[in-house]
């Protein structure tokens, strides 16, 4: 391990969110390391998507400092958090569906020649390495989008975040909506991305998946940060006791479902 595998990319310090009486964060320290998958879990309304957002700069702290790569900042912005390379796959996906997957994956940030000419071939040939880095599954890139399959369209939405410069990528429960494959492609997504070096970011309700994917888990509670835990010195009933404050230790294997 060199030096840098031990500094955090980013560090959140005493991050509270407030919506008037309603602390949707509390004091939230969290560091966040390259090469691994950091879930988050907790009951709804724990302030896992409130987390989330604040990284994504979609809302600003009401208190607090984000530090990404060593610069301190009170609060980021979509377009300041892309360019931090913080991304977001969204639980949607934002995808054009009228539009091929080379069009998605270079959304906003066409190639062109010439100062102006849209560079088809060069997004063409860059949207296949891209995809095949990724090991996603779709070998022409001219393919409407609305003829393609949920993890293909997942994994369309990952290499955007990757294609836009992403190295901290985020998702909010991507496998919420999914089937068995759909769900298996994303987590094999997930995993492998952590392994290119990125750090990745999972809120997610299923504790066998998080168990599966995680280096780390940490568990909100009511606004707060209440365990970091090292995921394989972790079991799904001490997990299930931090979110709930019940200790089921009988219950692993059904909390694990
Ligand atoms: N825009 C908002 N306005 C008011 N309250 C909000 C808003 N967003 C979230 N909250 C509240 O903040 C708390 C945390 O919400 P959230 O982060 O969405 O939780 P989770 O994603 O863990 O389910 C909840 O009590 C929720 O009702
Ligand atoms: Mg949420």
């Amino acid at each position: 391990m060199t030096d840098s595998d031990h500094k955090p990319i980013i560090r959140l310090r005493n991050i509270t969110k407030n919506y008037g009486n309603i602390r949707a964060l509390q004091n939230v320290d969290l560091d966040i390391y390259m090469s691994q998958v950091l879930a988050v879990v907790g009951d709804n309304g724990a302030g896992k998507s409130t987390l989330i957002k604040v990284l994504s700069g979609a809302i600003k702290p009401s208190q607090g400092e984000i530090e990404v790569a060593g610069k301190v900042y009170t609060g980021l912005n979509p377009a300041l958090a892309i360019s931090l390379g913080i991304s977001t796959v969204y639980q949607d996906l934002a995808l054009v569906d009228t539009r091929d997957v080379a069009a998605n994956l270079f959304l906003g940030r066409e190639l062109v020649k010439f100062g102006w000419w849209l560079d088809k071939k060069l997004m063409l040939e860059k949207s296949k390495q891209l995809l095949r880095n990724l090991n996603v599954n779709i070998v022409d890139p001219q393919r409407m989008v609305s003829q393609l399959s949920g993890g293909q369209r997942q994994g369309i939405a990952v290499a955007r975040a990757v294609n836009q410069g992403g190295k901290v990528i985020i998702f909010d429960e991507p496998t919420a909506a999914m089937g068995v494959n759909e769900s298996r492609q994303i987590l094999n997504l997930i995993k492998d991305l952590a392994e290119q070096g990125y750090a990745v970011i999972v809120v997610s309700h299923n504790l066998h998946h998080v168990l599966e994917i995680s280096q780390r888990i940490c568990v909100m509670k009511q606004g707060r940060l209440v365990a970091n835990l090292e995921t394989a010195q972790s079991s799904p009933s001490e997990i299930a006791h931090y979110i709930t404050g019940v200790n089921n230790l009988e219950d692993d294997q059904e909390i694990a479902q």
